[in-house]
């Protein structure tokens, strides 16, 4: 539940400085915070006046047991704006507040309009309180800690919801698991005992391949889940191991022939090193190899993968296309939604995992019919040149 999100601190601050504030900045600001922060408590109940007037907030405020405690908790919010300057206890109160929110059920944008009352607000004190010559500038600094605030903010409401979404995901999944075995292993006995090619043993073998498809569909929505449940952690991934790895356990998985009888992995040295989370990237290559060796061939199985330089310096990309038949071109953007699978046993989820688990490092998938005919899967990864970046 919203309370188990803990504050990803390295990216807020990447966040942060993003936003550009600086010492200058605070300096500026200085001789003229106390100007601000002395309006604290009116700001409390001015912001409260204002969403008791808007019905969707004032039914989210009649709800809590004292509807005016939102003064104090925004005056007191207001007045460490300026006092506190994105210290880090103000960062998790920023954060937190994004966390209440959701508990509240509290529709995000009313949380943004809230940032533009508090701008307003900060405008008139400046219209009025200010040397003109100084309007400029601090108002300038102003704005970057209300865009700071939006962001950790926007954040943590984002990061907490999409983790109560996986959870009932993942909990549906759970749950469904332990019936769909059970289901398996009884018409499986069943089976044994009806008459080899009979008509019972027939339906029986097709119950059986649907119900291996669910288990493994179910195995997939737990991956896609859990891809949720903490932060990629980037490090520097030489690629030709991870590949290795991730075609080893496909054999694991379905008795596909050894990768040596359809694998050519031919990576440029010069990009052969990404930096992303290493569990994530193998979990990317699994489903990627798994989708183009199935796609490819039977009479003539090639998967080959390359790599060479990315669309941006600090970018590598890798390419791996199969033989076979070439991917429809309207069809591409459904085969990357969950569910769509254009093989009848497929899950729908290969892509779908990978290209999350690629965009989740900050990279790019995409799937395209390949010049030679079979299809052509891209993927685009930071390098470890851009370690600031990816942290
Ligand atoms: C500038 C935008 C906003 C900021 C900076 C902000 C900040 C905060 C903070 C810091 C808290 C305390 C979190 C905690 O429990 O640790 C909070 C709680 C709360 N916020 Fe907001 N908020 C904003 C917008 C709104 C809006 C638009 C509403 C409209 C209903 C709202 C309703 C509430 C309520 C009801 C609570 C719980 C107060 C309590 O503990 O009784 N907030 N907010």
């Amino acid at each position: 539940m919203p309370q188990t999100c803990p504050p990803p601190r390295r990216r807020l601050e990447y966040l942060l400085e993003k936003v550009g504030l600086g010492p200058d900045d605070y300096q500026t600001i200085a001789p003229h915070k106390e100007l601000f922060a002395s309006r604290a408590e009116e700001f409390g109940r001015y912001f409260l006046e204002f969403f008791l007037a808007i019905d969707a907030t004032s039914l989210v405020l009649r709800r809590q047991s004292d509807p005016q405690r939102l003064a104090a908790v925004l005056g007191h919010w207001f007045g460490a704006l300026f006092r506190q300057a994105m210290s880090p206890s103000f960062l998790v109160e920023m954060w937190q507040s994004g966390v209440r929110h959701v508990e509240l059920n509290l529709d995000q944008r009313y949380v943004n309009l809230g940032y533009s009352v508090a701008r307003q607000f900060c405008q008139r004190i400046a219209a009025e309180g200010l040397p003109p010559g100084a309007r400029a500038g601090v108002l300038a600094v102003i704005d970057k800690l209300l865009d700071a605030c939006v962001l950790v903010a926007t954040d943590s409401f984002i990061t907490c919801t999409s983790r109560c979404d996986n959870q009932v995901i993942a909990g549906i999944a759970h749950q469904v698991r332990n019936p769909v075995t059970i289901i398996g292993g009884n018409i499986s006995r069943l089976q044994r005992q009806a008459q080899r090619d009979s008509g019972a043993w027939r339906a029986f073998e097709t119950v059986l391949a649907e119900n291996r498809r669910l288990e493994r569909m179910l195995g997939d929505i737990a991956a896609y889940s859990e891809l949720y449940r903490a932060e990629p952690r980037p490090e520097a991934c030489p690629l030709e191991p991870i590949l290795r790895q991730a075609a080893g356990r496909l054999t694991e998985h379905d008795q596909s022939p050894r990768p040596e009888q359809w694998l050519a992995i031919e990576l440029d040295p010069a990009h052969a090193v990404a930096f992303a989370d290493r569990a994530e990237m193998t979990l990317m290559f699994f489903h990627l190899l798994e989708n183009a060796a199935q796609a490819s061939d039977p009479a003539e199985p090639i998967v080959r993968v390359v790599s060479g330089p990315g669309p941006r310096p600090d970018f590598l990309r890798v390419s791996i296309q199969n033989s076979g038949k070439s991917p429809d071109p309207a069809q591409i953007d459904t085969l990357f939604q969950p569910f769509t699978s254009s093989r009848p046993m497929g899950t729908g989820f290969g892509l779908p995992i990978a290209a999350l688990a690629a965009r989740r490092n900050l990279g790019g998938l995409s799937l395209q019919p390949a010049p030679q005919g079979g299809a052509l899967c891209l993927v685009d990864l930071p390098t470890p040149e851009d370690r600031a970046m990816a942290q």
